[in-house]
């Protein structure tokens, strides 16, 4: 190995860490994943659907990585807990958590049902919360864990009937502060990834119209709109060694959409 090799690896080298990754089979979710594993980890991806999942975990395996994924259902208590023993089960308990499931239903606030209202609720901020719980404390005991969530600008500011989203997301870094103050001391750090206008799946309606597309580039310092592989260098250096001293703080990787 070089000795910039030797160094890099030092400092963001995740071999023998363990991630689960929520939402780990599509957009953001997955290029985080991808990136984790890349680097080292043995990644575990969380979400519904099957097919996407065995499609992520075959692309990882194909490169070398280890990886395996668990379906399960987010949007229910009991299905968190399942689904996060379900993935303990895999290679162990977890040393890094990214929570990336996410949905955004988008009915303007004033057309808003509790039932739209409770299922944002549930995937956006109490899986997340149910999952700290769980892995949190753990971390903390055996001195070391890295607790990853993935919120919005809209955390920030409205933005397209930001409706119930927006609020969850508010709520999803206030999280990661309570859990920065909680388990920092014993080496788990918490934090947060904050996107603005990223190419995936979960904005195909927006993405479809060229328009407002290249508008949104626009409000951006780069020029141009995220993709999800924006995220695997923040990502990188927040599951790994290199940054023990950040934590709860909310790190926007979103091309100066934030600040423009
Ligand atoms: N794209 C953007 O512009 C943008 C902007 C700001 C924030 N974000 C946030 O970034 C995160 C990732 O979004 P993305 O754009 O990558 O979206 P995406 O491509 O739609 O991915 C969402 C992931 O969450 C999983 N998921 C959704 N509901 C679930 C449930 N009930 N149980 C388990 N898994 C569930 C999905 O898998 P299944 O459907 O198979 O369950 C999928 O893997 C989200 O938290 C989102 O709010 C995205």
């Amino acid at each position: 190995m070089t000795s910039s090799n030797a160094y890099l690896s030092g400092l963001f080298a995740l071999d023998g860490r363990v991630a689960l990754v929520t939402g780990g089979s599509s957009g953001i979710g997955r290029a985080v994943a991808g990136a984790l594993a890349r680097a080292g980890a043995s990644v575990v991806v969380v979400a519904r659907r099957e097919r996407e999942l065995a499609d992520t975990v075959a692309e990882l395996t194909a490169d070398g990585c280890r990886a395996a994924w668990v379906s399960g259902d987010l949007g229910s208590r009991d299905g968190v807990r399942a689904a996060a023993e379900d993935a303990v089960a895999v290679f162990g308990e977890p040393d890094i958590l990214v929570n990336s499931a996410g949905i955004n239903l988008r009915p303007p606030l004033g057309e808003l049902g509790e039932d739209v209202w409770d299922a944002t609720m549930a995937v956006n901020l109490e899986a997340p919360f149910l999952l700290g719980q769980r892995f949190g404390p753990r971390m903390a005991e055996r001195g070391f864990g890295r607790i990853i969530h993935i919120s919005s600008q809209q955390a920030h500011r409205a933005f397209v009937q930001s409706g119930a989203y927006g609020v969850s997301k508010g709520g999803l870094e206030s999280l990661a502060r309570s859990q920065a103050e909680a388990w920092s001391p014993y080496g788990v750090t918490c934090n947060t990834l904050v996107p603005g206008f990223v190419m995936t799946p979960l904005n195909a309606r927006l993405s479809a119209d060229p328009e407002r597309v290249a508008a949104l580039a626009a409000r951006t310092m780069t020029g141009r709109n995220g993709v999800a592989e924006d995220f695997a260098g923040a990502a990188v250096f927040l599951a790994s060694g290199a940054s023990a001293y950040v934590t709860g703080q909310s790190i926007h990787v979103d091309g100066g959409l934030s600040v423009h």
